[in-house]
């Protein structure tokens, strides 16, 4: 297996620091987009240097950091050009009201705003990260400022909502540093499915027993979310409907949670037709119990074993590929045999245009997965890797079917 390119391998990232307390989670951030690939420039303004220092800075970004506009160690004594130049993002985090106004009125008395206004706009995006206590934010000035700065092309990431170092709660927390790598490296993929809808379905269902007992199987749920994560930063919309799992929800991706497989399929039919990609990750249990038991099943001292009957679940996939105004359908197969064979079956069985066969057993609860692409044209394997690259990969794949389709 060859290792998958880090994802903001060859970016280099200017982080910029205004003055707030949020600049702690900055030095995070560092450690954040340098694993991620990145190089990363730090600069900061006064007001940041008062909350953490450039040493810091210094050493995790393994840079020195520019403080000014004035420093004469640039040979041609324009840090704001070359900065700017090399940049492949400007990312501002913190961004306090303060810089937020700056950057509306396009003001440049310090070296932070005068690269960001200094920037080819056109080649070198600006992302800016805010972080104030709330009535600040909420502030019609501060909401006008980045109404503003929208306007002029800025994107805004956050903020969040909670605890803040002042002791109120509201909206103004800087997003944390994962986060924010996070949206970094969605802001660069290549905006393939923008404004599409998609629903996926994903993990494992449970089939209850009784209360305390019940039929289920070995889907972590991960691959599904991959999906949902690489779709969301394609530039869909994603409602991801997810059975029993313990998997964070990818950032603006809609979630339903359910159990049975009953439950998925009363999620996902009415909602269908509404979206332009059907994807069913999902291990749907084929049987549930035909009956409940209201209380627990209890030894009763003869050694007999309770029998139950099983009855057949709903096929979701092949529900929604029955409807009339049907999205694209994209269905999984988890196989443990004749991989390529049982895939092509299930195309034609549960008549959609696109199979994703994967070994199940080498699969369930495993960050890596080999993928096998069954569709009316033939076969196309996406080699072993972790979950997340092939799952853009597969993204890359129903953006391209669905522009010919
Ligand atoms: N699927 C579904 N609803 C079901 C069963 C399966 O939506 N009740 C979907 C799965 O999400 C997957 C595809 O159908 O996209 C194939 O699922 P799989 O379990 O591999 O196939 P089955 O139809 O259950 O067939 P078999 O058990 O014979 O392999």
């Amino acid at each position: 297996m060859s290792a998958a390119p880090l994802p903001l391998s060859g970016r280099h990232v200017v982080l910029g620091l205004s003055g707030g307390i949020a600049c702690y989670k900055s030095a995070e951030l560092v450690r954040e987009l340098t694993k991620a690939g990145a190089s990363v420039q730090v600069v900061m303004t006064d007001a940041a240097t008062q909350f953490i220092t450039p040493v810091t800075m210094q050493a995790l970004s393994n840079r020195p950091v520019a403080l000014s506009q004035w420093d004469a160690r640039e040979p041609n004594n324009m840090a704001h050009i070359n900065l700017s130049r090399e940049a492949d993002a400007i990312l501002v985090a913190p961004a306090s009201a303060d810089f937020i106004a700056k950057i509306a009125q396009g003001r440049a008395d310090e070296l932070l705003s005068l690269l960001c206004v200094a920037r080819p706009i056109e080649r070198c995006p600006l992302l800016l990260a805010p972080a104030m206590n709330r009535e600040m934010w909420a502030h019609p000035a501060t909401q006008r400022n980045v109404a503003q700065a929208q306007a002029d092309g800025a994107t805004i990431l956050g903020p969040a909502a909670g605890d803040q170092a002042c002791g109120e709660i509201g909206d103004g927390r800087m997003l944390e540093a994962a986060e924010l790598c996070d949206e970094l490296i969605a802001f660069f993929q290549p905006k393939l499915l923008a404004g599409r809808k998609l629903l996926i379905t994903a993990g494992p269902t449970f089939e209850a027993i009784d209360p305390v007992r019940g039929i289920t199987n070995l889907s972590s749920g991960k691959m599904g979310f991959a999906i949902a994560r690489a779709a969301q930063e394609a530039g869909a919309e994603v409602t991801l409907v997810a059975g029993p799992v313990h998997l964070p929800t990818p950032r603006h991706v809609q979630r339903i949670d359910v159990k049975s497989a009953q439950q998925m399929h009363d999620a996902v039919l009415p909602r269908a037709a509404a979206h332009d990609v059907f994807v069913a990750t999902a291990a749907v249990a084929d049987w549930r119990p035909a009956t409940l038991a209201e209380q627990k099943i209890k030894k009763d001292g003869t050694k007999r074993v309770p029998s139950f009957e099983l009855t057949e679940n709903p096929d979701i996939l092949a529900a929604v590929a029955r409807l009339p105004d049907r999205p694209y359908c994209v269905g999984f197969a988890a196989e443990s045999h004749d991989i390529a064979r049982h895939a092509r079956e299930k195309l034609a069985r549960k008549n959609v245009p696109l199979i994703v066969a994967n070994h199940g057993p080498a699969t369930f609860g495993s960050d890596l997965n080999t993928l096998l692409l069954v569709d009316a044209d033939g076969e196309r394997e996406l080699a072993t890797a972790d979950k997340l690259s092939l799952a853009r990969e597969l993204v890359r794949e129903i953006a391209r079917r669905l522009q010919t389709s």
